[in-house]
């Protein structure tokens, strides 16, 4: 099948080279022509486990290309959208300009029997307005709503092997084909009887926002368990296994610690406060908004602690901040809460030193302000206290006794629950948890 994929960040080039691997004959549109020339020579724009490989092999097998050009996407069956949908600058709101300019470019190339499948996450109401415009301006093209669901670090497995399938297919008599030719292009997945869930355009786009909205509040509500736990001194990895063994609750997303950040959880989340309050939801309103709160005042808490255990003041302490990305294995720092922290600590008068695996020129770029370091050590040397924000392996593994040596206080901070209390406290670190 010949596909287009519209839209070649993190989501649109994973999935243009997944077409590929799935035996398509893709074209990967962009409109910033660094990173199709990264792309079109096999070089990741971004840091993703496996992609690069997975590029390297469908570029070889000369079935996938990059463009600048809309055009090349003419006379592809699928067009996929892959655009971003970020939060609004001041408001909760999506911001759609991109969405909308993608389609609005397809229309030029589009031929009536073709299929415009969108994958962005689009506050519910976005595909039908688009469909109409589809449908007015190449009659006999169709639209489809088929969210993804990848998770960064795991890109590449999610988008060749998801755990569902979800089709949002028009209500006319075009919904059968547009059915087909999304069988088509996921025939391999297809087959595996992946799950798959076809509906309207309405509750394939909300399936997007809710399964965002519950993870986030699996996060927030062990959080919000966590703050009792600090003020009972009961343990809270303990509880959320314990109660993770009913399989009814479930381990995953049960862990505590400094929140949600990233891409997707919070500007989703927001989004759909956005659209709720349009359409006067109050009651899923408040609890939505409950969550964001409490994810919010984690960043608070984890401050207040660093000023705690350093005898009730920031102003001129050394503060090492490992982790900059808003998780392991990324190099993703959009709304990192480890940075937010460390960024709040140094207004509040800490010289503060961020390190990170894979994130520290993207952080730096972003918050100039901050200083950094290469590695934990670097970063900890002659530091007051250590703040771990960010669960890296690197960091899991760290020698509470060597690390110790290096330090001026052997003051540590988890804001993940990641380390060793027994390990650390043992070596005579001042231990404290989120
Ligand atoms: C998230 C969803 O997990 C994907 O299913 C979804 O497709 C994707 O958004 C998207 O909308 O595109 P992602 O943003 O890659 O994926 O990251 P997650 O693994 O969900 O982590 C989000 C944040 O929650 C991270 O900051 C992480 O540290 C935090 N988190 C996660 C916790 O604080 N506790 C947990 O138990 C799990």
């Amino acid at each position: 099948m010949r596909v287009s994929v519209v839209g070649c960040g993190y989501l649109g080039a994973v999935h243009a080279a997944s077409m590929a691997e799935l035996g398509h004959e893709v074209v990967g549109i962009d409109v910033d022509e660094r990173k199709v020339a990264a792309l079109n020579e096999a070089r990741a724009p971004f840091f993703e486990p496996g992609f690069e490989d997975l590029l390297a092999r469908t570029l070889a097998t000369g079935r996938l290309r990059f463009s600048t050009d809309v055009a090349d996407a003419a006379g592809a069956a699928v067009h996929f959208v892959c655009v971003g949908t970020p939060q609004k600058r001041g408001e909760y709101a999506a911001d759609l300009r991109y969405v909308q300019a993608a389609v609005e470019s397809l229309l030029g190339v589009l031929a009536p029997g073709e299929l415009v499948v969108g994958k962005s996450t689009v506050p519910v109401g976005t595909a039908a307005r688009l469909a109409e415009l589809v449908a007015h301006k190449v009659p006999g093209a169709m639209l489809a709503w088929n969210p993804k669901f990848l998770r960064e670090g795991f890109a590449v497995q999610d988008t060749l092997h998801p755990n569902r399938l979800v089709y949002g297919l028009p209500a006319d008599q075009d919904r059968e084909t547009a059915e087909r030719m999304l069988d088509e292009v996921y025939a391999e997945i297809v087959t595996r009887q992946t799950p798959k869930v076809v509906t309207d355009y309405a509750t394939a786009e909300m399936v997007k926002t809710a399964a965002n909205s519950f993870l986030a509040t699996k996060i927030s509500f062990i959080n919000a368990m966590a703050e009792l736990c600090e003020a009972t001194g009961a343990d809270v990895k303990l509880l959320a296994d314990a109660i993770g063994y009913d399989d009814r609750i479930g381990r995953k997303f049960l862990n505590a610690g400094l929140g949600f950040g990233g891409g997707c959880l919070p500007k989703d989340i927001r989004a759909f406060m956005a659209r709720v309050g349009e359409l006067g939801a109050d009651q899923a309103l408040t609890f939505l908004r409950e969550v964001d709160n409490i994810n919010m005042r984690r960043r608070i808490r984890m401050v207040e602690l660093a000023r705690e255990v350093c005898d009730g003041s920031l102003l001129g302490k050394h503060i090492a901040v490992l982790g900059a990305a808003f998780k392991p294995d990324s190099d993703d720092i959009r709304d990192s809460p480890a940075l937010n922290v460390a960024a709040q600590l140094q207004l509040q008068g800490a010289v503060v030193c961020v390190t990170d695996p894979a994130a520290v020129d993207n952080a730096r770029r972003q918050w100039p302000q901050l200083d950094y370091a290469p590695t934990a050590e670097q970063a900890a040397a002659g530091a007051d206290a250590v703040l771990v924000l960010t669960e890296w392996r690197q960091y899991r593994q760290l020698d509470p006794v060597a690390f110790g040596q290096i330090v001026a206080g052997k003051r540590v901070l988890d804001g993940r629950n990641a380390l060793d209390r027994e390990a650390w406290t043992a070596a005579g670190w001042t231990y404290r948890a989120l």
